[in-house]
């Protein structure tokens, strides 16, 4: 479901690079199966897809019907592994443009339907999902409530640790400002946390919120497949059991021992590794559909935190083609030799729209009349590949069949086992985040927190 092209890279290794590292690699991908790599008590994001819990599952999508029942809106606050997943997910699955009617239980269409207690019957209008509590933007969080005023607010506030300040503090406001506004305020506040420790916890036992547990041995980053991720995305009209799902068939796939070669994570694991070995130093992810750079910046999260530390790890950077071969495309072509390059793609991005002749061509496009816009861009992507392997840079290219819930899923998990095999390849622990902890004190000092 997820292919690997590693042809173009070839001539970037050495002959037999790719043989020769074959029971490296073996041997890294069986420690992450059989749990004896560094991190292995952290394993629990394979665990849950080994043993799905369908009635957790459930759980999760009767909430989610209350709230496209409910809410107007569904306010997200979470940093890191505790966001980038749901918004890449529900950026990827969902319309561009949701039309206006469909997601607002006050709207006239939701009216139409209203049973006789004002509530909407139908279950299909997905609340907008917002975010805060990733930054500590003042304005945004002003902006937001101002913008939130006089709608039907629910609130899910994900933190595993339940310290984190950004999260923390923009709770704070939001909990005020739900307790100003709603009766019934603590049945809109949905937490997902620690099972047992944090300060959430004290709130969920002071006000009695429903509350999502994030497993122990399931660090942020990999989260997006708990209630974490699944909450948000459930709650925006996608089917994540099929997400899930695909995630599952992905991990069965990838839990076979043999053969190594043919195994596509393991050998985007491997080749950058080598890339890394022969001096370069950054991975850039170019995506062409726009809906598909949120799964960018989550996976940067997810190589960047994983594989960056011991001063080594490929820096990752997301792009989104064509508009940043407009800003960033001459860097790439021309610039410092110092960067790979994969490609995310889709088969079928979705995007036939049918160009059509013009009898005058005064713009001159007739060249292109009769083909669509996705013929388009795969001659952007095929130009792009060619002229950036001719300029020097080792590109592949990851090929999704299409971007659906199913596809989504086992592109999560081929990009978290290939990182984990990749840590080991690399010699770093893949689950721990020791530097994020780093910045952390040093902003906590500065503020007067004493520890
Ligand atoms: O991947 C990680 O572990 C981090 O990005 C965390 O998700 C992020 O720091 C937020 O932490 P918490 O969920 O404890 O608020």
């Amino acid at each position: 479901m997820i292919r690997l092209d590693d042809a173009p890279v070839h001539e970037f290794l050495p002959d037999d690079a790719l043989s020769d590292q074959i029971p490296d690699l073996a041997d890294a991908h069986r420690r992450l199966l059989d749990g004896e790599g560094a991190g292995s008590d952290m394993l629990g994001w394979r665990d849950l897809l080994l043993n799905p819990d369908d009635a957790l599952i459930e759980d999760i999508e009767a909430t989610a019907a209350h709230l496209r029942r409910d809410a107007d809106v569904l306010l997200c606050l979470g940093i890191g592994g505790s966001y980038l997943g749901a918004r890449a997910v529900i950026d990827a699955l969902t319309p561009y443009f949701p039309s206006p009617d469909a997601s607002s239980p006050g709207s006239e269409a939701a009216d139409a339907d209203d049973d006789v207690d004002g509530r909407s019957t139908d279950p299909s209008r997905p609340p907008e999902i917002l975010f805060a509590g990733h930054h500590t933007s003042g304005r945004y969080l002003r902006e937001l409530l101002d913008r939130l005023e006089g709608t039907s607010v629910y609130v899910n506030v994900i933190s595993k640790s339940g310290t984190t300040l950004e999260t923390a503090l923009a709770f704070r406001f939001v909990r005020q400002w739900m307790e100003d506004r709603f009766a019934d305020a603590s049945d809109r506040i949905i937490i997902t946390t620690d099972p047992e420790t944090g300060a959430l916890n004290a709130l969920h036992a002071e006000r009695n919120y429903k509350k999502y547990v994030i497993p122990r041995d399931v660090g942020g980053r990999f989260s997006v497949l708990t209630p974490v991720g699944l909450l948000p995305i459930a709650a925006a009209g996608i089917d994540i059991r099929s997400l899930f799902y695909g995630a599952v068939s992905m991990c069965e796939s990838l839990s076979r021992r043999e053969p190594v070669a043919s195994m596509d994570a393991l050998r985007y694991a491997g080749i950058r590794a080598l890339l890394l070995e022969q001096g370069y130093d950054l991975e850039v992810l170019a995506v062409f559909e726009p809906a598909l750079r949120g799964v960018g910046s989550w996976w940067q999260q997810l190589f960047g935190e994983s594989e960056g530390k011991d001063n080594t790890g490929l820096f990752p950077s997301v792009v989104q083609y064509t508009t940043d071969l407009h800003s960033l495309g001459q860097y790439m072509q021309d610039g410092q030799r110092t960067m790979m390059e994969t490609f995310l793609m889709a088969e079928d991005d979705g995007g036939d729209l049918d160009i059509p002749a013009s009898e005058d061509n005064l713009d001159d496009l007739n060249y292109v009349a009769g083909t669509s816009l996705s013929d388009v861009t795969r001659g952007a992507y095929e130009g792009t590949l060619r002229a950036h392997t001719d300029g020097g840079v080792p590109s592949i290219t990851l090929w999704m069949d299409r971007i659906d819930a199913e596809s989504v899923g086992a592109l999560l998990y081929f990009f978290e086992h290939a990182v984990a095999v990749s840590g080991y390849l690399i010699g770093v622990h893949p689950f721990n985040q020791p530097g994020v902890e780093d910045y952390k004190r040093e902003m906590y000092r500065r503020l007067g927190r004493d520890d």
